[in-house]
């Protein structure tokens, strides 16, 4: 195919980041780290930011809160829509699109499904894809169905919670099926916002509040009792995998957010993991097979706990993960001798790639 950089001139690449998720200030600083790194030789970039109140901002403020790391970016998490975001229609000069906007209305298929309708490439998932790795059931029922195992677990839906004579509101009733032992969590989240580890009738009460604040289905789940192992895949059909990082949590603790994101977090990152081959290749071969059984394309971090008897339980894949030059995806390539900027490179050449291949399928009316 024909590269704009092929006829010597400059890719333009609209970088959206902030967004409304509990993963703002990640997206913001994954974002700075990007334009840093991207090879400015192939790339124009045009910085898109999604605000902290909802808007997306000038190209002027844009380039300002990447360009200066003292710019204030805190977020409320009260912003309810980022409809202005269809000024996006307005960038005939963007040549593709890189959105690393995590979470919620990011990563779920919504603006991958205005970048559709936009008719532009875009970096990542495709809409179904988006969707189905943002609801951590049907993440699970994909990779079940691939023969990876996950976690039993049990869904609460809104419905449900409302009706106190429904059995699942029962400690009693959920640690029959699953144990004592369990994790609660909202289906549609990140950042471990809304999720509470629960050993008691008590504790299991206000851990289903807690969740249902967020989203209007639950998980209950066994807890895996072990470490956390992460991989990295990036491409599209013909997707590679890295190695393994592992994350090993302080004895009786768990990844929560204040583990994930502040300076005094108990939980220990290993990059790359030091464990037999076997366990690598499993938590790899699994990795790819529920990274194509979800029909992912592009990139995906696919998380899963190790059990102490050295089971690899798929646990949740995000499709959007963190991007900052210390984050795990791209840590994990550049261990295998990938660098940031390269990643970013390759990151566009599939999503140009996808797009064109998009373009040979024939529809109805052709
Ligand atoms: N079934 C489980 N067993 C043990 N730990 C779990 C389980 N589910 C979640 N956790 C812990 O909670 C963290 C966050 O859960 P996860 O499902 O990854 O949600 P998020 O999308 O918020 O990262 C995990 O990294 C892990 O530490
Ligand atoms: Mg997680």
């Amino acid at each position: 195919m024909i590269r704009r950089s092929v006829m010597n001139k400059k890719i333009r690449v609209g970088l959206i980041f902030g967004g409304n998720s509990s993963e703002y200030e990640v997206s913001i600083i994954s974002g700075r780290n990007i334009y840093k790194a991207i090879d400015k030789e192939k790339y124009d970039v045009y910085p898109m930011w999604i605000t902290n109140t909802g808007f997306l901002a000038s190209d002027a403020d844009s380039r300002k809160v990447l360009e200066d790391p003292s710019y204030q970016i805190e977020n409320p998490h009260n912003v309810t829509n980022i409809s202005n975001v269809i000024e996006l229609s307005c960038r005939p000069e963007i040549d593709v699109f890189f959105p690393i906007v995590h979470g919620n209305l990011g990563e779920d298929g919504c603006l991958q499904g205005l970048l559709r309708i936009l008719d532009k490439p875009f970096v990542g998932d495709d809409v179904l894809a988006a969707a189905i790795t943002m609801d951590k059931e049907l993440n699970k029922i994909m990779a079940q169905r691939a023969g990876v195992p996950v976690a039993d677990w049990i869904s609460i839906k809104r419905f449900e919670y409302n009706d106190a004579k429904n059995e699942k509101l029962s400690y009693d009733y959920v640690s029959q099926k699953l144990g004592t032992d369990l994790f609660v969590k909202p289906s549609n989240q990140g950042s471990s916002v809304g999720i509470s580890h629960v050993t008691s009738a008590s504790d299991y009460k206000a851990a289903l509040a807690e969740a249902f604040k967020y989203d209007d289905k639950v998980l209950v789940e066994e807890t895996i009792k072990g470490t956390e192992v992460e991989t990295a895949v990036l491409g599209n059909d013909d997707a590679i995998v890295s190695g393994v990082g592992q994350i090993t949590n302080a004895q009786g603790s768990w990844y929560s957010y204040e583990n994930k994101y502040n300076d005094n977090s108990t939980s220990k990152l290993q990059i790359p993991a030091a464990l037999p081959s076997e366990i690598i290749e499993t938590v790899r071969r699994q990795a790819l097979k529920v990274y194509h059984a979800t029909e992912c394309s592009g990139l995906a971090r696919v998380d899963s706990m190790l059990s102490s008897d050295n089971k690899v339980i798929f646990n949740e894949l995000n499709s959007l993960p963190g991007f900052t030059n210390i984050s795990m995806y791209p840590k994990l390539f550049e261990q295998v001798g990938i660098s940031y900027t390269e990643l970013i490179t390759k990151l566009l050449n599939y999503a140009l790639d996808r797009y064109a291949h998009k373009k040979t399928l024939l529809h109805k009316h052709d």
